[in-house]
């Protein structure tokens, strides 16, 4: 199974989207800080509308080092920002990060399944253990 395409598909169809006037993102960081008290309170005087644009452009080379193994500066950078020095970003949060992001996913891509659901745990896990492992590295 060449999870990679699986994934790559998947992510088209949602990017092209809008689901009640909301883009995939929009309505992904809508689940997660609803999720749990902690992350509203993290996200309490973002800019969501930017907040959505750069998580967007991290995403991108979240997939590029799952596909290369390669951590670029830019990942770094994110994964020090989240570190336990700056914004202290709990690793547990990644595990709810994670599965809102596949709740969301269940709402958009219309041809979702476990296949589509696996690819994208697997694409998105190299970038989140690092982010973990840098937390407090
Ligand atoms: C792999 C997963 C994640 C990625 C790729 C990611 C990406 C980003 C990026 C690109 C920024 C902007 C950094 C900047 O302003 O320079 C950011 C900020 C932030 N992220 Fe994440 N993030 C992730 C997971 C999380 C999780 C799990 C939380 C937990 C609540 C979180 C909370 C925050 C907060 C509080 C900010 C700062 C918002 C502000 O500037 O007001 N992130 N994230």
């Amino acid at each position: 199974m060449d999870f990679e395409r699986v994934f790559d598909e998947s992510y088209e169809r949602v990017l092209k989207r809008q689901l009640d006037g909301e883009t995939f993102f929009q309505a992904f960081y809508r689940r997660f800080t609803a999720s749990d008290p902690g992350v509203a309170v993290l996200f309490h005087h973002t800019d969501m509308q930017r907040q959505q644009q750069l998580l967007e452009k991290s995403f991108y080379r979240l997939v590029v080092f799952y596909a290369t193994n390669y951590a670029d500066d830019y990942l770094e950078k994110i994964a020090q920002r989240h570190s336990k020095r700056e914004l202290n970003i709990a690793p547990h949060y990644y595990d709810l990060w994670l599965d809102c992001l596949i709740d969301t996913l269940a709402d958009f891509d219309p041809l979702f399944d476990a296949n589509i659901e696996l690819s994208w745990r697997l694409v998105l896990s190299t970038g989140i253990t690092y982010m973990k492992f840098k937390y407090d590295h």
